[in-house]
């Protein structure tokens, strides 16, 4: 039986690779996030100028790599409105792949972890087709994310049409495929619920509203979609809800944990799967009742059903999953 095989739930998504650990997005974060003991690791997706899928986690790369230390492409810099938000900087849509290899990553938080500051500079932003070589070399699932869907139907460069060719291309067919591909936008979803049967995820924010919705004037809230009219009209198009964490056990004033939601009973109630996110180690990132006790937060939500959990530091997930159930 192969490792993906031999997966129970719940789950350890490595959350752009072992972020905790390496700068994310990177092919060394997805390696230490599988010898770690994830059994996915998830891309974000954006996509270049000629088409090919790449992993980051916004289009604009100015915090993640060191684009602004290349004079050849100073003039490139723009600004542009994403998903109605001002940006300026350094957009993948601008630049070939060959391009963009030119470039390295950086750590997203030095201020949180300078220990990744040592890797900057060592390593190329990853196309899908190499994380997909990985992860099926080392027998792990993938879990890719479509960023900005609508954005990037609007400049000609939709995501779904290269995204379902490589996953065929890969041999990812069928409902049990190892691949779940996620979205915060509904519409996407909903397209690509007509044109594959691999297994789709609706992701939802403790806030705000699917920018698809914003765009075409539809009022409901991510909030909205949690109530159970909500969650029976998200069963009709994905398998799985991914929830931001604060949906299931929400934080006080002080940062100290309320009591948990219904949320993950209700999800499945309606025939949904709860992926959460996200888990990080340090303090910063933690509620009060788990200040120095990461392990201990993953064991508090495992108790609640969810089936995996998204994780900067997949080893810790294992550490938490293993106070659950045997390792396997
Ligand atoms: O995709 C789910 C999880 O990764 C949270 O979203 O991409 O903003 O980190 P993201
Ligand atoms: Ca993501």
């Amino acid at each position: 039986m192969t490792r993906t095989g031999q997966n129970t739930a719940p789950i350890i998504i490595a959350h752009r690779g072992a972020s905790g650990y390496r700068p994310e997005h990177t092919l060394a974060a997805y390696e230490l996030a599988i010898d770690l003991g994830a059994d996915y690791i998830e891309p974000d997706l954006v996509i270049t100028k000629d088409g090919v899928l790449v992993a980051r986690h916004e289009n604009e790369i100015s915090q993640t790599t060191d684009i602004a230390t290349h004079r050849e492409f100073a003039h490139r810099r723009t600004t542009k409105i994403i998903d109605g938000e001002v940006k300026n900087g350094w957009f993948t849509e601008d630049f070939t792949l060959a391009e963009l290899k030119t470039l390295k990553a950086k750590e997203r938080i030095p201020q949180v972890r300078s220990h990744n500051t040592v890797y900057d500079g060592l390593w190329e932003i990853p196309t899908l087709s190499e994380i997909i070589d990985l992860a099926q070399r080392k027998d792990v699932g993938i879990y890719p994310e479509t960023k900005h869907p609508s954005y990037f139907q609007s400049v000609g460069l939709a995501l779904e049409t290269p995204l379902l060719a490589i996953l065929s291309a890969n041999n990812y067919q069928g409902t049990q495929a190892p691949v779940y591909i996620q979205s915060f936008e509904v519409s996407n979803l909903q397209y690509l619920s007509t044109k594959t049967v691999l297994p789709l995820v609706q992701l939802l924010n403790d806030s705000g509203q699917p920018y698809d919705f914003v765009i075409s004037g539809d009022a409901r809230t991510y909030a909205d979609l949690t109530t159970a009219s909500g969650l029976a009209e998200i069963a009709e198009y994905a398998q799985v809800i991914g929830v931001n964490k604060n949906l299931l056990i929400n934080k006080d004033s002080r940062g100290k944990l309320r009591s948990p939601t219904s949320l993950v009973n209700d999800a499945h109630a309606a025939g949904l799967l709860v992926h959460a996110w996200t888990f990080r180690n340090e303090d910063f990132f933690l509620a009060t009742d788990f200040q120095g006790n990461p392990a201990g937060e993953y064991e508090l939500f495992f108790s609640l059903g969810v089936d995996g959990v998204f994780s900067d530091f997949p080893d810790t997930a294992r550490m938490g999953k293993s106070h659950q159930s045997p390792i396997t």
